[in-house]
Order: C-alpha cells, then structure tokens, then sequence
C-alpha cells in the first residue's frame, strides 16, 4: 500500500509514519516544518520506503507531487494549537480552510482514499456528559481568533463530507480528542508536555483559569492503530468518528498528578487567561467524548492510563534533553 501524509513532520504525523512503515506501506511526506520537526523523521529518514517532500499544502504542485501514484491520504497538516492560532489567524484560516481545499482536489484527481484529521474542537463549549458524533456545536464569536481553529476544522469537514456526496470521494473524518504522547511539544500551548517539562525542570507548574476545566487525554499510541483502521474501511467515506480517551481529569488535579508521579519540587500557580492569552480568550469547561461509535466500527478502546501517559511523556523529555546536553536538572523517579 503506497501512503501519502501531509504534516508527517508533526507529533500525530511522526507516530503515524511509523505505524505505517511497521505495516510494510511505502510513506511519503509533505510538511512545511512550520510546527513539525524534522527530529520526529529521525527514525524513518533513510528507511528505503520512506519519502520526504518539505513544502506547503497551499502549493497545488508540491501536494500533486506527494499524491501522486498514492493509494490513500492522511491529512494532518494543519496550523493547531491555541497560541498559534490566536497569534496567527489569518496564515491559520489560510492553511485550515485553503489548503485542505487544495488537497481534497489533488486526492479527487489523483483518485485515492482519504482521511482527514478534524477535532473535538468543531464541539466548542458543548458540556455534554459524553458528546457523540451528532452533538451541536456552541462556538464563540467569529471575531474571536480562539475560535476560528473550530471554525475552520467544521468547514473542512463539511468540504469533506461535500466532497464525498457530490464527487464519489472516498474520504472518512475523525475527531481527535486532546491527543499526547512523546515528541508532542509545549510550544503551541498543548497542556501535558508544558506541565511536565515544568515538573522535571522544578519550575511552577502553570495552570490557566482555576484549573478545574476538565479534558479525556488519550494517547497517540491508541489513536494512530484506529485512524488507519478507519482509513481502509470503505464504510467509514462519507463519516465521522470521535478518538478520544476515556478518563475525566481537571488540568489542576493533573498538574497534582504530575507532580506526584515525577517526584517533583515543584508547586502549582494559576495564570488568569488574560495573561496567558489575548484578551477576551474563552476556554473549554469540559471535553468528554463518546467513543461508541470507533468501538462499534474498528474495537477502540483506549487502554493506556493517564499514568503510564505521563510516565512515557516525562521519559521522552528527559531522553530529548539528554541527546541536546540541555541536562534537566530534576530529581524524579519514574517506576
Ligand atoms: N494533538 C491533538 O491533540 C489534536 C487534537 C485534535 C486534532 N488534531 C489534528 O491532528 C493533526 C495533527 O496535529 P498534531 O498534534 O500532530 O500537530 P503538529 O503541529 O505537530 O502537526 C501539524 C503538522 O502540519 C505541518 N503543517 C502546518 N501547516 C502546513 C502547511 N501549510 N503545509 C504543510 N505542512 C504544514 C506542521 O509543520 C506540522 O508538522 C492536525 O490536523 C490537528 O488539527 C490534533
């Protein structure tokens, strides 16, 4: 099976390359390096099935040259994080809304299978006990560049779905809920790597907001199995399916959390959202996925525990801190 990624450089992407590769696929990438890292390729850059492409899924060439001859495609690449967004609206509606435009078009021509990575954001601040696939969206203000990330995945996924019932493309979606694991980055504002790295380097962990807003994390190692088992399922075109963990924690008891776990010196303030972000930023009460549907379809049931989560995460980190000489002063045990 030829595949075909684009964000392949970024942290789901790196993982999905691998999986792939593990299956015996020929992979090639299209990424910009714009949040990916070329490191996430390390393993799988001289692998002889592997092809790198670096450019800009808004370059109709550059996303034929990678669709080209592929029987399916995964879509990852994407402007995400709330800090990037919020600093960059516009090149992010750009590369969300635009660029899966491009490639929903390249995939048509080429005639291959696509999936395409949305997110629980398109539920906004929807509070449901278990939200399924059918939930209403409440979002915030248009002109709220907090915002415009669920904005742009919605119209993605109903270009999709268009495409799908209008064209015969075969393309499935899924929604990914707060996904982790290593060689995610703190940078763009992603939760669990910030308050680990601030765990094992005896910094304060910093909470947003009061801290009792409430995620399900789930693992990019559950995650990625189920998005290519969705991918070669011809029933799934034309559908959506949420991934996503199935444990509550609030970001306060999983700062506590961590810092248990790591043995850490650490203590926990809180930052008001206005300093954190811009001004005006909304945040999320609650994110809890119902998952029955990718249960029912492909069996998944996420089995990694919040602990071993952050167990692999603080480990990655000290491995990566290790390999730039940064020594990470911390004196954690991890059992
Ligand atoms: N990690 C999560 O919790 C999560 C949750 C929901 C949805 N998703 C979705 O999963 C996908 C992957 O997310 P991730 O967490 O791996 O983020 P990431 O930032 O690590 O990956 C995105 C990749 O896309 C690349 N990219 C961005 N703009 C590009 C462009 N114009 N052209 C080419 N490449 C470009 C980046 O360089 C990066 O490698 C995204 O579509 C995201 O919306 C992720």
């Amino acid at each position: 099976m030829k595949s075909a990624i684009t964000g392949g450089a970024g942290f789901i992407g790196g993982h999905l390359v691998e999986h792939l590769l593990a299956q015996g696929d020929e992979v090639t990438v299209l990424d910009n390096l714009s949040t990916g890292r070329i490191e996430n390729l390390d393993r799988v850059m001289d692998h002889p099935r592997f092809r790198f492409i670096e450019g800009n899924i808004l370059d109709r060439a550059a996303v034929d040259q990678l669709v080209k001859g592929t029987d399916r495609v995964f879509h990852l690449a994407a402007a995400v994080g709330v800090n990037l967004i919020v600093e960059n609206p516009l090149e992010s509606l750009r590369t969300n809304i635009h660029g899966t435009e491009v490639v929903l078009d390249a995939v048509l021509d080429a005639g291959a299978s696509l999936l395409l990575a949305s997110t629980s954001e398109v539920y906004g601040k929807n509070t449901s006990d278990s939200l399924d696939e059918e939930a209403d969206r409440i979002l915030g203000s248009a002109l709220k560049s907090r915002w415009t990330y669920a904005a742009a995945k919605g119209i993605d996924e109903a270009f999709a779905h268009s495409y799908w019932k209008e064209f015969g493309l075969r393309v499935a979606i899924v929604r990914l809920f707060n996904t982790v694991g290593p060689r995610q980055t703190g940078r763009y504002g992603m939760v669990v790597p910030r308050l680990i790295k601030q765990a094992l380097a005896g910094e304060p962990l910093t909470v947003f907001g009061d801290g009792l807003q409430t995620r399900c994390f789930s693992y990019v190692a559950d995650v990625v199995p189920a998005m290519t088992k969705i991918a070669e399922k011809p029933q799934a075109y034309g559908d959506v399916f949420n991934l996503g963990g199935s444990y509550e924690i609030s970001i306060l008891s999983l700062a506590q959390r961590i810092i248990e776990l790591l043995d850490s010196t650490s203590e926990i303030i809180f930052v008001p959202y206005e300093e954190a972000y811009a001004e005006g930023y909304e945040d999320m009460r609650r994110r809890v996925p119902n998952n029955g549907k990718a249960h029912a379809f492909v069996g998944f049931d996420p089995q990694t525990t919040l602990d071993e989560i952050i167990i692999n995460v603080a480990d990655d980190q000290r491995r990566a801190a290790q390999e730039q000489g940064a020594g990470i002063m911390v004196g954690a045990s991890v059992n």
